[in-house]
């Protein structure tokens, strides 16, 4: 008798014990699927790296339009984008972006050429950048947020929308622009610090 209670506490330990685990932690759906991404956008989404874009603190709404994009060949993007985006359901995918989309805003640790900026905030001005992406770049709902992004990842994105690659109506502005001109833009909405 004793022997056989003592058997039926194991198989109770070994089975509630997992579940006890779990639901003591506090650890979201999006957090636990995420947890991959920092690999390569690092801790909290601030990516430090010049060519890897920023994700803590994006717009949501529009990170999980880029990753269903990405995973369906519609956006090209880096390789490793195209493959880990298929590992997903959409659900996942918002969840995971409501997760990163929670953390504040680091900006971009990048150096910035301040003659490049210069421009950049010329051609800025010109062209009706603030009037979608708000006055300091910091997005609008689904428009993203591109102030204190990081510059080499900015520059390859405006190449895309340029080239027609990416397929954007609003972003139509820069189809006329040179090279070096987006690479001015990217200068300046990396180097804001709001
Ligand atoms: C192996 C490295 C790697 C991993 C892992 C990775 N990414 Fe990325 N990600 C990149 C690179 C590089 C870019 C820039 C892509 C480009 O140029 O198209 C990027 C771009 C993005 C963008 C576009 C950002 C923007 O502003 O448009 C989003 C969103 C994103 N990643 C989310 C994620 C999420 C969420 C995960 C985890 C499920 C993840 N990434 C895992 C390398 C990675
Ligand atoms: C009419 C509104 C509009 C205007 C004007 C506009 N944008 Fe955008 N921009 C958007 C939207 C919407 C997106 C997201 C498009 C998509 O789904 O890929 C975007 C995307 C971007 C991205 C990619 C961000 C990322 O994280 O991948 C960059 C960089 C960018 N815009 C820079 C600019 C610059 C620089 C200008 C001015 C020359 C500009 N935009 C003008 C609406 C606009």
């Amino acid at each position: 008798m004793q022997r056989h209670k003592w058997i039926y506490s194991v198989i109770a330990a070994a089975v509630f014990i997992p579940f006890a685990a779990l639901a003591a932690s506090s650890i979201s759906e999006g957090e636990r699927l995420g947890r991959p991404c920092a690999g390569c956008h690092a801790g909290n989404g601030y990516a430090p790296g010049e060519y890897i874009a920023r994700i803590g603190g994006q717009n949501a709404q529009y990170m999980t339009k880029v990753m269903t994009e990405y995973a369906t060949a519609k956006r090209p993007g880096s390789v490793e984008m195209s493959i880990i985006a298929k590992g997903y359901s959409e659900a996942d995918m918002a969840a995971i972006s409501e997760y990163y989309a929670a953390k504040k805003w680091a900006n971009s640790t990048n150096r910035i050429d301040p003659k490049k900026a210069a421009a950049g905030l010329k051609l800025a001005k010109d062209n009706g950048c603030f009037d979608c992406h708000g006055e300091k770049g910091q997005g609008v709902e689904s428009t993203p947020r591109i102030g204190g992004q990081n510059a080499g990842y900015m520059a390859e994105a405006l190449k895309r929308y340029k080239a027609g690659q990416i397929v954007s109506e609003e972003m139509a502005v820069v189809k006329d622009m040179t090279d070096s001109q987006l690479e001015s833009l990217a200068q300046y909405f990396s180097g804001i610090r709001k």
